[in-house]
């Protein structure tokens, strides 16, 4: 990705800036996936390995140079990078998928709320998308409360891969009517 398109991709909200992740943010990204409370519930309770973070990145350069929108590094102003948020597509049904996550340190704050609305503005105000999928394990609270507040619908509980896993989605036409009531 160019110095550019990255600065052209660059959002910012009140208290955040999310950049778009590079192949120089590797070591910084391994780490806080690796990190067993944020990695546990990414990458089907495992610690990923660094040939699945590559994966990650490889499939999310791709998604910004096709979508201009994947997974977003997010930054306190001038801090160092705190989480991520953003999208990836789910290969089995091509559904774009909302995806975060905070160092642990950061979490109860609200940040993940205000990351989430600045990635979903790019994807339903700027790239145009009609409807985006969230999911998570049934455990996973602070993932199924925040996907709820971001008003997505329940449609069902079904396992992926064997662990049982809520799916939500949201329509761009409710997204967007939310926004307003706001
Ligand atoms: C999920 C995660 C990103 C939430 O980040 P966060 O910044 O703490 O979330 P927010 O502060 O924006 O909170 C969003 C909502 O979730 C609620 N919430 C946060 N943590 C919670 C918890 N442990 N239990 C229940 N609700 C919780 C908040 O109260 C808020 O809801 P409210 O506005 O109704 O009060 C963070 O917990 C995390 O990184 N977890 C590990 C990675 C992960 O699970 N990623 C998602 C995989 S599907």
């Amino acid at each position: 990705m160019t110095a550019s398109l990255r600065s052209a991709l660059t959002l910012s909200t009140e208290r955040l800036e999310l950049r778009p992740l590079t192949l120089l943010d590797f070591d910084k990204l391994y780490a806080h996936w690796s990190a067993p409370e944020v990695g546990r519930w990414l990458f089907d309770a495992q610690t990923p390995t660094r040939e699945q973070v590559t994966d990650e990145l490889g499939q999310s350069l791709e998604l910004f140079d096709t979508l201009g929108l994947a997974i977003w590094g997010v930054y306190a102003p001038l801090g160092p990078l705190i989480g991520t948020c953003g999208f990836l597509r789910i290969p089995e049904t091509g559904e774009i998928e909302l995806l975060f996550s905070l160092d642990p340190e950061h979490w109860g704050q609200g940040y993940a709320h205000e990351a989430s609305l600045a990635v979903l503005d790019q994807a339903f105000l700027t790239a145009g998308l009609d409807r985006v999928v969230g999911r998570c394990d049934v455990p996973n609270l602070a993932s199924k409360r925040l996907l709820e507040r971001l008003g997505m619908t329940l449609d069902k509980r079904e396992p992926i891969r064997g662990i049982d896993c809520f799916h939500f989605s949201l329509e761009a036409e409710d997204y967007l009517l939310g926004r307003e009531d706001a």
